[in-house]
């Protein structure tokens, strides 16, 4: 209809007096109440990023959150399977401004920088000291910058020591303790032929060799950033010991040389398909590695990781949680999904399905959980005695710069002193030391 025919139909109404007026005004307020009535049942789209071998885990959660909240669209982003990747989508999303996202599916180590760039709600008023005391509290605290919290933790995460039980016992081995009694496992298993290699872990140049090395850090006394006082040891004598540790495991054959592009996947299947005697990795595998069609179901065990003699181990502090976009339109929504997926019903479901850890306390002990993990009572000793990552706003740039020095030195690009000297210079320039 044109400007002219329109005024042109005004001018019929006004002629023919306010019965039509009254009529056409009552038809319009109509239309449009009923399109106010359709737009404002259109469900709010609440949207989070993850990678995309998680994403496919939670669908049945997604699924009863929706049946639960039909005003609520819960749509879930399949990103790389890889946290440091997902970490720079999300960074890049909040760099250019106006991102796409309502909520951030966070590692642990993401909160320092993303707290500090200012990206996130802090969510303290949200939620109650009490309620916030039935979760482990290295998942709390790894949520916490300065004075604000910024994400409320779903899932738990602690890296240990899995070996084949079976292969050990019948060969009269107790289960290791120290890195040499790793060593000499391995190579004995290795020797009488029940396996091919004897340890794997994650090895590339990613996340996850970070965090793998924490653990030996630990068992070896030595340390990578103090938070508090921002000094770096990774040219201290232990901390070298450590890298010769894992760069002596290629050398004398326990570990394959694919290792250093071993993610948490890679070494996963390797051991799954019996080919190692040990493996590091975290709690996920041991639902996947017992299941029906496992080779190694029923003959598999967990530890502590191991260490030197006069230390003891640490698990890395994992985990993920739950955190608010600053910018996003729709808070309370954002607000409810977190509620929910935080909640004991929602951990219990996805822990039950998928074996990962929960964040709440009670839940290590819950009668469902504990008669089909009946490990879970020890896994939370061993959460609750885990290791942070250092707890620095500029986490990832260190953590870039500690894996590619550690990747150079097991590559044998440089000298495990050497590349451990050149990772301690640069963290200090980092950290403007
Ligand atoms: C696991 C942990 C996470 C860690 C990552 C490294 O997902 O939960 O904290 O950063 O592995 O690959």
């Amino acid at each position: 209809m044109t400007v002219r025919s329109l005024s042109r139909f005004w001018n019929f109404l006004q002629s023919n007096g306010g019965f039509y007026i009254a009529v056409a005004s009552i038809a319009l307020v109509l239309v449009l109440g009923i399109h106010n009535l359709a737009f404002s049942q259109q469900p709010v789209r609440i949207s989070v990023l993850m990678q995309a071998l998680e994403a496919a885990q939670w669908q049945p959660l997604v699924e009863e959150f929706e049946k639960q909240n039909p005003d609520i669209d819960l749509h879930i982003v399949e990103g790389p399977n890889a946290t440091n990747l997902v970490e720079d989508l999300y960074t890049s999303s909040f760099l250019l401004g106006d991102s796409p996202y309502d909520l951030v599916y966070m590692d642990i180590v993401w909160t320092p920088k993303f707290a500090a760039a200012g990206w996130l709600t802090d969510l303290s008023d949200r939620i109650s000291d009490e309620e916030l005391s039935k979760f482990l509290e290295g998942d709390v605290n790894g949520g916490r910058y300065n004075d604000g919290l910024y994400r409320i933790p779903f899932r738990s995460d602690a890296g240990m020591l899995y070996y084949r039980s079976d292969l050990l016992e019948a060969a009269g081995f107790e289960p290791p303790e120290t890195v040499e009694d790793l060593t000499r496992i391995s190579q004995a298993l290795m020797e009488n032929g029940d396996v091919e290699w004897g340890y794997v872990w994650q090895g590339k140049q990613y996340e996850g060799l970070a965090a793998m090395f924490v653990e030996l850090l630990e068992g070896f006394g030595g340390f990578w950033i103090d938070p508090e006082t921002q000094a770096v040891g990774l040219d201290s004598p232990e901390t070298i010991a450590a890298v010769e540790f894992l760069k002596n495991t290629l050398e004398n054959g326990i570990s394959p040389p694919g290792v250093t592009t071993y993610q948490e996947e890679e070494a996963r299947r390797f051991f799954q398909n019996g080919k190692a005697a040990f493996m590091r990795n975290w709690p996920y595998v041991w639902t996947l590695a017992n299941a029906e069609d496992s080779p190694v179901a029923g003959k598999i065990a967990i530890k502590p990781m191991v260490h030197q003699p006069e230390y003891d181990s640490g698990a890395c502090q994992g985990g993920w949680g739950l955190g608010m976009v600053n910018t996003t339109k729709h808070p309370e929504e954002a607000w409810r999904v977190i509620e929910f997926i935080t909640s004991k019903a929602a951990q219990k479901q996805f822990v039950l399905e998928t074996g990962y850890v929960p964040s709440r306390r009670s839940l290590f002990t819950d009668p469902d959980i504990v008669a089909k993990y009946s490990h879970y009572p020890q896994l939370l000793e061993v959460q609750e005695n885990s290791v942070l990552r250092p707890p620095i706003a500029q986490y990832a740039q260190a953590s870039d710069i500690l894996q590619r020095y550690l990747s150079a030195a097991l590559t044998d690009r440089l000298s495990p002193e050497r590349a451990m000297q050149r990772a301690a210079e640069e963290t200090r320039r980092l950290l403007g030391r």
